[in-house]
């Protein structure tokens, strides 16, 4: 089969609980780091690996991310006039070509297993790609750039990894791990959020996939599991109880949960700190802020 990974899979059809009330009304994936949401972040990195298909799994309330990606004409006459072409560049550049992006749709939230299952149909018979745009990583080299690089060679599945405290593995899927190679673990078995205690390592799968199309007929037999949804975890364990290769690779780079406050607020820092218009400021604010809070104590 090639290891030419064309196509990824973003879904995006969770309720986002966790940022209610904004997701009331917003989907969480428009929601912004400094000024861009994290969808389009998301975009950049599958882009940068090669990515030239994107399909999104889609849910009822999702129609500004639809709309995101569509050309805003009046918008861009009038940058134009105004001959703001900074700003011009910026919003052409998240113009999608008329069918790069496919959307479908989960019509009830039962997993991303089953979210990733609503896409068989567009995937075919090839690898593909699955990014969670709640994991925003800063890294030199994009992680799904790095993952695809590495696949070149292992072929089979590979899960991005990354260490994670022992009292947070519970929150994760988490690797057992066979052997290493570098940056490069081979794996023997993964439990989604063990209980406290029993997990096989520390090291936890975070949202970065390359998947083969075998993970579809899984997922089409895969038994609901940890909290009543069917778990994308349970697909890849069926590929190594039947033997088929499955790899994790510890990317370079800085992962922020955005899909949580604390993660989100982290990032939105990390980012503007980037930035070098609002370096400065922003950092003698945090400054300030910090010694502040230490003079109360
Ligand atoms: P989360 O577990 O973060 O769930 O899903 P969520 O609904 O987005 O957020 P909370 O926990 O309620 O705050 C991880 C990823 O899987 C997608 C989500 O959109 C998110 O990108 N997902 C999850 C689906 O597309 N469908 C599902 O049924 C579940």
């Amino acid at each position: 089969m090639t290891r030419k990974v064309t196509k990824a899979v973003f879904p995006v059809a969770g309720l986002g609980t966790r940022f209610l009330p904004a997701t009331k009304s917003i989907p969480k994936e428009i929601m912004t780091l400094v000024d861009r949401p994290l969808i389009q972040y998301a975009i950049d990195e599958a882009r940068a690996a090669g990515i030239t298909e994107f399909i999104f799994v889609t849910s009822r309330g999702k129609s500004a991310l639809e709309d995101y990606f569509d050309s805003a004409p009046e918008l861009e006459a009038a940058l134009q006039a105004k001959g703001k072409d900074d700003l011009f560049a910026d919003l052409t550049a998240t113009n999608m070509e008329s069918g790069a992006i496919a959307y479908i749709r989960q019509n009830k939230p039962q997993g991303l297993g089953h979210a990733v299952w609503c896409a068989r149909r567009l995937v075919g018979n090839e690898p593909f790609a699955v990014i969670l745009t709640d994991d925003v990583i800063a890294a030199d080299t994009p992680c799904l750039k790095q993952m695809v690089d590495a696949y070149q060679d292992t072929g089979g599945v590979m899960v991005a990894a990354m260490e994670v405290p022992p009292s947070e593995t519970s929150a994760y899927g988490v690797l057992d791990v066979g052997g290493e190679d570098g940056a490069l673990l081979s794996v023997r078995g993964m439990v989604e959020k063990p209980a406290p205690g029993t997990a096989p390592s520390n090291l936890a799968v975070i949202g970065r996939y390359i998947l083969t199309p075998q993970i579809m007929d899984n997922l089409g037999k895969t038994e609901r599991g940890a909290g009543g949804e069917i778990q994308l975890t349970d697909a890849i364990a069926l590929e190594i109880a039947e033997g088929r290769p499955v790899h994790g690779l510890c990317f370079d780079g800085e992962r922020f949960d955005c899909g949580s406050k604390a993660g989100f607020l982290q990032a939105t820092v990390a980012f503007g700190l980037a930035r070098p218009e609002l370096h400065d400021d922003l950092r003698n604010y945090l400054h300030d802020v910090v010694a502040q809070q230490k003079a109360a104590q």
